[in-house]
């Protein structure tokens, strides 16, 4: 990654100033490098002249609906972030067409050889939801076909990549068991029976400081997934977000 220079914007003036050491359980520092560097700065450029990210990005984007931005910074994460810390899996609750799970495999692929990523999903439509805060109901994302993924990541040569169909309250439990630990866990599941379980079940599994991160509690229709990150990890956990841009990233267990 030696030709990456990140620029943030000229901007963002207050940086410099800023500790490099962790601060209530993140790195301020590298929350803000990695969103101001999309937001304001050149990572957006850097991105799309990268051959990996090139790569991960044509196997995926007709795939998903997790935008540009999000992915960017999933790169960012797997590439700069996951070699800080402890060696573990990546997880993705929530993988619908598989687009965003295919893309972390295929980055992950390059720069963390030995790390399996695992995407669980229905891979048949939402189970149930709150319909009290959930504005998405059962059945919808019902248009996969799970035969036609599997062997779409087959041919891309993604071996590190495994489909895990079933409700997460289901396949979790023995699928976190027996991979050992969590490094990185996307939780793009809309919903707050389904946000509150998919944290709750891969935090005695993640390695010092592993990421956590968010795909929808800022998106307009998804408050239930805002709810559950309010009730389960600030409130409850006291966690304070490394990033708010493109998506929420936290580290847990937090950073000493
Ligand atoms: C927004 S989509 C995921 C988008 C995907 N990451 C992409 O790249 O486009 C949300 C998915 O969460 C899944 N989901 C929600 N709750 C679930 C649960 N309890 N068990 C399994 N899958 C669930 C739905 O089936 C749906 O496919």
């Amino acid at each position: 990654m030696g030709k990456w220079n990140i620029g943030i914007g000229a901007a963002v003036t207050g940086l410099r100033r800023l500790s490099r050491e962790p601060r209530k359980g993140r790195n301020v520092m590298e929350g803000y490098i990695r969103g101001c560097g999309l937001q304001f700065g050149n990572v957006k450029e850097l991105c799309q002249s990268d051959p990996v990210f090139q790569r991960a990005m044509g196997l995926a984007e007709r795939r998903t609906i997790v935008t540009s931005y999000k992915l960017m910074n999933l790169f960012m994460i797997i590439a700069f972030g996951l070699i800080k810390v402890e060696r573990g899996h990546i997880f993705e609750f929530g993988s619908y067409k598989g687009g965003s799970a295919i893309f972390m495999a295929a980055v992950a692929q390059e720069y963390l050889p030995d790390t399996n990523v695992f995407a669980l999903d229905t891979f048949s439509g939402m189970p149930e939801t709150d319909e009290a805060i959930d504005t998405v109901v059962p059945g919808d994302f019902d248009d996969v076909d799970a035969d036609e993924l599997i062997a779409y990541a087959a041919t891309a040569g993604l071996s590190n990549l495994t489909f895990v169909p079933g409700r997460f309250e289901e396949t979790a439990p023995a699928l976190l068991a027996d991979a050992g630990s969590a490094a990185l866990v996307h939780i793009d599941c809309d919903t707050y029976p389904a946000v509150s379980y998919a944290y709750e079940s891969c935090k005695p599994y993640m390695v010092p400081g592993g990421y956590i991160v968010l795909d929808d509690p800022q998106v307009a229709s998804c408050l239930g997934a805002m709810e559950a990150v309010e009730e389960h990890m600030i409130r409850a956990d006291g966690l304070h977000a490394e990033q708010a841009f493109p998506h929420l990233v936290f580290r847990y267990p937090p950073l000493d």
